[in-house]
């Protein structure tokens, strides 16, 4: 056993005794996250909408539920387990571009508050189902802005490249289809979201030059919004995770606040995820073998790319510590895990202590698309996950 006795407030005793892989969840950070969040968007006309893709485990989902958020959902399946979970239909946002007939149509019999509609074709089906079963959809367009968030390009979504949301050029035309010849629509707002893991503030103060454009370009047609949904996207410290606990919510939520020219009763809508949870779950895993080869060191453990992807798709980088080594020494070595693809690696080159067989270790900031992310491939089993507080 180290001389360290826990890890962030859970007994290093116990989880000794854990089968792992295991995701650990310090359900008093995602508390304070989310006060965070809530004393920061206090004032009545804003509502975050949490992003259900970041992480969908139903006891997080309560949680943040409890905590008053909406939800943003991007399924039928998150629909579901966004009202399960407790969210209230009204809250919830749903995105895609490539919703179907029967999830569209589940969304309308929860009456869910808002479809951010990403094409013409899908507001066309909207429509009509809407009339089919009697109802008014109330819908955003999805506007893509064509703002490069400077992040990975898997997670750029609001450039003209990518295909989300309508093009700026083509917005007059969709916004007056919508209000004009769409029976079964309300449209109410303009939606946006320009990315993932952003950790400069730049990007958000450009898409706010664009939306107070697009407001004052349709006001001088007598058109105006409901509301206006910015998305989401903050990024979080992967390699700081215990001094950057809580993302830079004050920052995030402040160039809005600064720089949005919203109109009198107009309401804002955010929609984050990994700010929310990621820092708060952390992959534990053991080391099943130290193995020697040619030119490397490998640290093999028995968590793998199933459990988290991250590292395989985007070359993120996770910060990985040993728990329980006691050893001064350090070297270098690879961490891998075990399924049979070269891509399975965490990390490349990690300064460690010495490790060896039986070793925990702990792969951090993996709250967000970690579990959400996982697969069953080489038919593993999923990790299971804990939940403490401190
Ligand atoms: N709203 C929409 C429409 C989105 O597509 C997303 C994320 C969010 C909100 C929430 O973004 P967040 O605040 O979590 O950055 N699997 C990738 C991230 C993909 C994000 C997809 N969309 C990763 O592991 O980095």
């Amino acid at each position: 056993m180290s001389k360290q006795e826990d890890f962030r407030g859970f007994p290093l005793r116990d989880l000794l005794q854990m089968r792992t892989p295991v995701y650990l969840y310090d359900m008093r950070l995602l508390d304070s996250t989310l006060a965070e969040i809530n004393r920061l968007t206090a004032d009545d006309h804003m509502t975050v909408h949490y992003a259900l893709k970041a992480n969908g485990n139903p006891e997080i989902l309560s949680e943040i539920a409890r905590h008053g958020l909406g939800a943003d959902v991007v399924s039928g399946g998150e629909i579901a387990a966004a009202v399960s979970a407790g969210f209230s239909p009204q809250d919830i946002a749903y995105s895609g571009v490539g919703k179907t007939d029967e999830e569209i149509r589940l969304g309308l019999e929860c009456g869910i508050g808002c479809f951010n509609v990403e094409s013409v074709p899908e507001l066309e089906v909207i429509n009509e189902l809407a009339g089919e079963m009697g109802k008014t959809a109330n819908v955003a367009i999805r506007v893509n802005p064509d703002i490069d968030a400077h992040t990975h390009k898997y997670i750029t979504t609001g450039t003209a490249d990518n295909k989300f949301g309508i093009g700026i050029e083509a917005l007059d035309q969709v916004v007056k289809l919508a209000l004009n010849d769409m029976k079964h629509v309300k449209l109410h707002g303009l939606h946006f979201h320009i990315g993932s893991q952003i950790m400069l503030m730049e990007p958000y103060s450009m898409l706010c030059d664009t939306v107070n454009d697009l407001l004052d370009h349709f006001e001088q047609q007598g058109i105006s919004f409901d509301s206006v949904n910015v998305g989401g996207g903050l990024g979080i410290d992967y390699d700081d995770p215990d001094g950057h606990s809580i993302p830079n919510l004050e920052g995030f939520f402040g160039v809005f606040k600064n720089k949005l020219r919203l109109r009198h009763g107009q309401h804002l809508h955010f929609e984050l995820g990994r700010s929310v949870v990621g820092q708060c779950g952390t992959l534990i895993a053991r080391v099943l073998y130290v193995k020697q080869s040619r030119d490397k060191r490998f640290v093999i453990l028995d968590a793998g790319m199933t459990d988290l992807i991250r590292p395989a798709l985007y070359g993120a980088v996770h910060s990985v510590r040993n728990l329980t080594s006691d050893e001064h020494d350090i070297e270098t070595y690879d961490v891998v895990g075990p399924v049979c693809e070269s891509s399975d690696v965490f990390a490349h080159d990690c300064r460690l202590p010495v490790t060896k067989r039986g070793d925990l270790m702990a792969l951090c900031s993996a709250g967000a698309y970690g579990e959400s992310m996982s697969s069953r491939y080489n038919m593993r089993p999923q990790a299971a996950s804990i939940f403490y507080r401190g």
